[in-house]
């Protein structure tokens, strides 16, 4: 069976590195990889780290590109692999726009599709967005239905779509149980990654942030960075923030920001120096989508600056709070969280809702067709105790 995966973007090649390894073992698949190349340097990275060498590399990213321009490239790009490739099924990742066009290129020659990530809403097409709208398209579209969680399963059988739903966890936590085990492991590489940290005082505490949504742009990033320069006049933090890419992003990040002693603006993180980072913080504040999905596996309190997700899980476990993008809302959000144990002691759940580290093997065996145990996270245990890839508990894997 010939198997082409497509994604082009940070987020969807760590979701889909482990599934691309996980195909490349299963005698009966003949695995083909095309990046649409929507990011250049944040993918290119994660390609490096999981050995990956794609097949196709389409090369679409241009400086602050339209939707439309990079969807219809992506569309126009990705029809000729499609053509040579004649692959028997397709899978995309999520809700980007190389997700949708490789989806709809892939429907339209009628080839079958299978969706990583199904089944997420916020029902608010603004939020996220493009995000909401291209993860729906991709779902109409999909004959397989990779749906994380029972809550995204519900989503979808609330839709009635045609695919066929299998509820695997999600492929995140497969990465981060790797990772975080590799890093746990290694004093040699620990040190590696602690390396261009050094400067950090140790007594203060970290916090880590991140942020990109285009429906955060102007307004939502100027309040953030109003937030986070007040925050850093208190003398007991330090604050991390690897600044994404995107114009949008770095240059009012940096206008407010530079020049800040305890305020660390980097380049975007390779995984690895990621991965140690959320190790070592105190507080995350994010409006990621991964973040969000990662950081209550490590016990993580996260502060989401977003006013809705499609990842409700963590908030109704009590690790994620949304604080949207008040200035004033996400101060007092970290200051509680500072300064009072009782309120930082309740977020620091470990809690594990979004995966058990074998969310890739779910969705190959789904794919060759043989029977497959649906994820379920056992909320009666301590959440804690979710056994990770490998059958290793979320504590080996940390410090
Ligand atoms: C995209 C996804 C978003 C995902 C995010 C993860 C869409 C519509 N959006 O948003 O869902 O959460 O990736 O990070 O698919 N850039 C670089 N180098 C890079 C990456 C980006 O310079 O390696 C700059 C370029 O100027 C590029 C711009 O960032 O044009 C925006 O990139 P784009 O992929 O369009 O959107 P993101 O905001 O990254
Ligand atoms: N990440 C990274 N380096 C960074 C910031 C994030 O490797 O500097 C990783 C993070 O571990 C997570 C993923 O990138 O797995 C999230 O990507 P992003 O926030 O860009 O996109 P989203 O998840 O919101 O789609």
């Amino acid at each position: 069976m010939k198997i082409l995966t497509i994604f082009g973007t940070r987020p969807e090649a760590i979701k889909m590195a482990p599934l691309v390894q996980a195909l490349a073992r299963e005698p009966s698949v003949t695995s083909h990889v095309c990046v649409t190349g929507q990011h250049r340097e944040m993918l290119d990275q994660v390609l490096d780290i999981f050995h990956i060498r794609p097949d196709y590399d389409l090369a679409l990213m241009a400086r602050n590109q339209g939707l439309n321009a990079l969807a219809a490239g992506a569309l126009a790009a990705l029809d000729p692999v499609l053509e040579e490739v004649r692959p028997d099924r397709v899978l995309v990742h999520g809700d980007t726009t190389t997700a949708m066009a490789g989806a709809l290129a892939a429907f339209h020659r009628r080839i079958p599709v299978g969706h990583v990530e199904a089944g997420l809403r916020t029902y608010n097409l603004a939020q996220p967005f493009p995000e909401e709208m291209n993860r729906r398209v991709v779902d109409v579209v999909s004959d397989l239905l990779f749906a994380p969680t029972a809550r995204s399963r519900a989503n979808l059988e609330s839709e009635h779509l045609e695919g066929r739903i299998i509820v695997t966890g999600n492929t995140v936590i497969d990465a981060l149980a790797a990772t975080q085990a590799r890093i746990a492991a290694d004093d040699a590489l620990r040190a590696e990654l602690d390396r261009p940290f050094a400067g950090l005082d140790p007594k203060r505490r970290l916090i880590l942030v991140t942020g990109h949504r285009r429906e955060n742009f102007g307004e939502g990033f100027l309040n953030i960075c109003k937030a986070l320069a007040q925050i850093a006049r208190r003398d007991d933090v330090e604050i991390v923030y690897p600044v994404h890419l995107n114009p949008n992003v770095q240059e009012p990040v940096r206008a407010a920001l530079s020049g800040l002693g305890n305020v660390h603006l980097v380049a975007p993180l390779d995984y690895l120096p990621f991965q140690r980072l959320l190790q070592r913080a105190h507080i995350v504040l994010t409006d990621s989508g991964g973040v969000q999905e990662e950081a209550p596996a490590l016990g993580k309190p996260v502060l989401v600056m977003r006013d809705v997700t499609e990842r409700p899980e963590a908030v109704e476990a009590g690790t994620v709070r949304l604080v949207g993008t008040s200035s004033t809302a996400i101060v007092s959000a970290v200051t509680a969280l500072l300064d009072d144990a009782a309120t930082y002691a309740r977020f620091a759940n470990r809690t594990n809702p979004y995966g058990d580290g074998h969310a890739c093997r779910r969705i190959v065996d789904t794919i060759c067709g043989r029977a497959v145990d649906a994820f379920a996270p056992d909320f009666n245990a301590h959440p804690a105790a979710a056994p990770l890839q490998g059958g290793a508990p979320v504590s080996t894997c940390l410090l």
